[in-house]
């Protein structure tokens, strides 16, 4: 039996409503994808066992909060104790993109985090299996912000057609792992 204590790694993503928080989530963890939109109410999570080597793993809550609800709902109490923040964008719309900063500062205000320098964030720009001519936030543009902000990993990403999914959620795990 391990000797380690078992890791819960709680990790939160935000961004605008309609950017594809609660679908990156269920692609990851059930590698299922819904073309419907739902607006997410409030704040829920779902788990995933993460091989951290050999012989350990850790469960990876993954918390999805409502866009259109901002901070107000949800305590402080629910931003404590993570140990990782995704910052959500979606490449066809910019405004998502420009708010990116904002939801990662709230989040440091929020969660109270000791050294927000350190603190892992991972940004996905999401649904770039989108047509060229759609995609209004270049790559150039996101690694310009992901730099300004202390180079913070960056990840294009597509729920619809599991682009990145899986090597985003890793670079977040290790993150998540480091900090708790
Ligand atoms: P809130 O719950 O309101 O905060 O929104 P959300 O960020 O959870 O967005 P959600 O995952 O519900 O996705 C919004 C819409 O975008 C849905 O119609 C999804 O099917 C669609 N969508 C999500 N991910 C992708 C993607 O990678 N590509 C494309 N083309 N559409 C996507
Ligand atoms: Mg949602």
């Amino acid at each position: 039996m391990s000797t380690r204590k078992k890791q819960i790694l709680k990790v939160i993503i935000l961004g605008d409503s309609g950017v594809g928080k609660t679908s990156l989530m269920h692609r990851y963890v059930n590698d299922k994808y819904s073309q419907q939109y739902k607006a997410t109410i409030g704040a829920d999570f779902l788990t995933k066992e993460v091989a951290i080597d050999n012989d350990t793993t850790a469960t990876m809550q993954v918390w999805d909060t409502a866009g259109q609800e901002r901070f107000q709902s949800l305590g402080v109490a629910f931003y404590r104790g993570a140990d990782c923040c995704v910052l959500v964008y979606d490449v066809t719309n910019p405004k998502s993109f420009e708010n990116i900063k904002s939801w990662r500062d709230e989040f440091l205000i929020h969660a109270n985090v000791s050294s927000p320098e350190t603190f892992p964030f991972v940004i996905l720009g999401n649904k770039v299996d989108t047509k060229d001519s759609k995609k209004s936030v270049t790559l150039k543009a996101a690694q310009e912000l992901s730099k300004s902000l202390g180079n913070i990993p960056l990840f294009q990403t597509s729920a619809k057609n599991s682009i990145n999914v899986d090597s985003a959620f890793e670079e977040i795990a290790r993150g998540a792992l480091e900090q708790n």
